[in-house]
């Protein structure tokens, strides 16, 4: 039994998939950028840390969202006087003759030419205080419905595109062992990350580290199998070639030629 390598494969095949890889790359950079400008913010200061993962899957329990964004990615936009009215009529009960009287019109001034239902953004409205009402509820991150959603497009994406690239990635010479385990481990750490959002959100921030460790294992498994795909296909052919040609075919089917 012998199973393709890529010195099987015909060029326009290797063209096909080293372009399926460039873009997939490509599109994972972006996801990569994605992540960093839209959960790095969320403890107020730079970089991603546990803290931006643990407040983006449980909520940050301390304050309310509106609180939460004013002294966080939205601060820029507010003074220090409008922040304290805020935070005052929020203690006091937030009532709906507080918000017109002293805080409607720093939102609308401030606030509502980006947060209007007009924004295709979809960021939350605060043009009225039943919108504005949605934001002053004590944050418990990200909802039940939304991790659904999110779980759902992931697992199917990320399964497709782990599942293409492994295909590409069998064709690569390795000891045996090694190869069977790049193979598995992307769809461990999909395993991993996926179901710590899920315990980020319902129990304690420790598993926010299984977070990063299923994302990191992730990220390492696409490079990796990447990288080796690209390096075999391209530059290792001549050398495995030679050495399978002038081997007899009972060493053919030694420890390399296994899946
Ligand atoms: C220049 C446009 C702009 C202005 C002005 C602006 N925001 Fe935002 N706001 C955004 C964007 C973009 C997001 C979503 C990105 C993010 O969460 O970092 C956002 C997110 C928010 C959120 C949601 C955060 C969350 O929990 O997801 C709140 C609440 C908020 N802004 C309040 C305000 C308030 C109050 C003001 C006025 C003092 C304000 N924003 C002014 C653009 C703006």
């Amino acid at each position: 039994m012998s199973y393709r390598r890529f010195y099987d494969c015909s060029v326009s095949e290797k063209l096909l998939y080293t372009l399926f890889i460039a873009i997939l790359g490509t599109g994972y950079t972006f996801a990569m950028i994605l992540l960093f400008v839209t959960v790095s913010t969320g403890d107020g200061e730079g970089g991603l840390s546990v803290d931006d993962i643990v407040i983006k899957y449980s909520g940050n329990r301390s304050g309310t969202r509106l609180e939460q964004a004013l002294s966080a990615q939205m601060k820029a936009h507010r003074t220090e006087g409008e922040y304290l009215n805020i935070t005052r009529w929020i203690n006091s009960g937030a009532s709906e003759a507080g918000y017109e009287e002293k805080i409607k019109q720093t939102f609308d001034r401030k606030c509502v030419f980006c947060h209007s239902p007009e924004n295709p953004m979809n960021l939350p409205d605060l043009s009225s205080y039943e919108k504005v009402m949605e934001v002053v509820e004590i944050d418990m991150g990200e909802s039940f419905g939304t991790l659904v959603r999110v779980s759902h497009i992931h697992l199917f994406g990320t399964a497709i595109i782990f599942y293409l690239l492994g295909r590409i990635f069998v064709l690569t010479e390795m000891p045996v062992l090694l190869k069977r385990t790049i193979v598995v481990v992307p769809f461990a750490a999909i395993a991993i990350d996926i179901g710590s959002w899920w315990f980020t959100k319902y129990s304690v921030n420790l598993f926010a580290y299984a977070v990063i460790v299923g994302g990191v294992g992730m990220g390492l498994s696409f490079a990796l199998q990447s990288f080796l795909s690209f390096y075999q296909m391209w530059f290792v052919k001549a050398r495995f070639k030679r050495k399978y040609e002038s081997s007899s075919s009972v060493e053919r089917r030694g420890e390399y030629r296994q899946e």
